[in-house]
């Protein structure tokens, strides 16, 4: 199957943080029949394992996706949510939403003010969630209760993945869907000496939590996280880093300026070198917002040496997410080759 067709089934399905069945079922049946043995953890963390030796490897991507839950049903049907993740308030007014239920998805609008009708200082004001209402075209909130909505519905972006040029694509929860696909193609094509773990994480963008309890179990000899960082190649970013779409996967040395992970030195060598070795373009990033999955399991157990490879994006954290499919295929191609010579970096 062509890469888009994989990320495009992947974006489009609906996980938020704590509810990422749909996701889970997805990969499920994208990587099953590749693996010697699949499994959930009782967290929801699904497991993928490829036999090698005794050495063990993990590949980390969440299937999370940023959201909300509904908190709140007003007399007149308006429903009011708490953010699930680091949302920006002013990407989520007049977006459509699907608000899930037990009998599936219903479609929901962030209503907000026209124009005509606001004063001055309201237009130039930031509105906050709270203050932010989700309409389901109900007209009470007994039909707010009849269409199966209640405290505790997820809710997810209404928003369908596009081309975007000629390499490009758009969407929502390409953070990190787009790791994701890479972790499955890469698993479906690995030659890796040691044992390989695929570990499809729950609640990363809510405290990293699924890499923790996985990372423990698997206690791995290495680990990659694989998900998207900032790029800064658009107007307005004034960071003095470079990050750009088109030039390659970003190889971290650290993150949220260390407080999240300073890579581990064989981790990061064996990245680097390989992506040398077999000319793929990579890009260096030293972060200072944001973090990973790889965060949580270094400090695993006695620590687990661990890295990340991130595919560069823009608007992360939006609807309207872009990466550079060469940037994919890079990502995708370098984790292969580091996985057929990842043994020789094991040596601590
Ligand atoms: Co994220
Ligand atoms: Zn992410």
């Amino acid at each position: 199957m062509n890469s888009f067709a994989l990320l495009e089934k992947l974006c489009n399905a609906h996980g938020m943080s704590g509810y990422e069945d749909e996701v889970r079922e997805l990969i499920s049946s994208e990587i099953e029949e590749f693996a010697d043995s699949i499994k959930t953890d009782r967290m929801g963390n699904l497991i993928a394992v490829k036999k090698g030796d005794e050495k063990k490897v993990m590949l980390a991507s969440h299937m999370d996706e940023i959201g909300f839950m509904v908190k709140h049903v007003e007399e007149k049907g308006f429903l009011r949510v708490t953010p699930i993740g680091g949302w920006f308030s002013q990407t989520i007014l007049n977006q459509r939403v699907f608000v899930h239920t037990k009998d599936g998805k219903v479609t929901g609008v962030f209503g907000c003010k026209p124009p005509h009708i606001m004063k001055d200082e309201e237009r130039k004001k930031v509105v906050k969630v709270e203050d932010m209402f989700v309409d389901v075209g109900a007209e009470s909130k007994d039909e707010v209760e009849e269409m199966g909505i209640e405290i505790g519905s997820p809710v997810t972006m209404d928003r369908e993945l596009s081309r975007l040029g000629k390499n490009r694509i758009t969407g929502k929860a390409i953070d990190d869907r787009a790791g994701v696909a890479a972790v499955i193609e890469v698993f479906r094509e690995s030659e890796c000496d040691a044992t390989l773990y695929a570990v499809f994480t729950v609640q990363e963008e809510v405290g990293l939590k699924g890499a923790r309890t996985s990372a423990f179990s698997i206690n791995p000899d290495i680990a990659i996280a694989v998900d998207v960082c900032v790029a800064t190649d658009f107007p307005g970013v004034s960071v003095n880093q470079e990050i750009n779409l088109g030039k390659g996967p970003a190889i971290t040395v650290a993150d949220a300026s260390g407080r999240g992970i300073i890579a581990h030195r064989n981790v990061l060598n064996l990245l680097r070198d390989t992506a040398e070795k077999n000319k793929i373009p990579y890009q260096l990033e030293v972060g200072e917002g944001g973090t990973t999955d790889a965060t949580a399991i270094h400090l695993t157990r006695e620590g687990i040496p661990s890295g990340v490879v991130s595919i560069p994006a823009r608007y992360i954290h939006t609807p309207v997410e872009v990466i550079d499919l060469k940037d994919y295929s890079n990502t995708v191609k370098l984790l292969i080759k580091s996985l057929e010579r990842c043994e020789k970096y094991m040596k601590f």
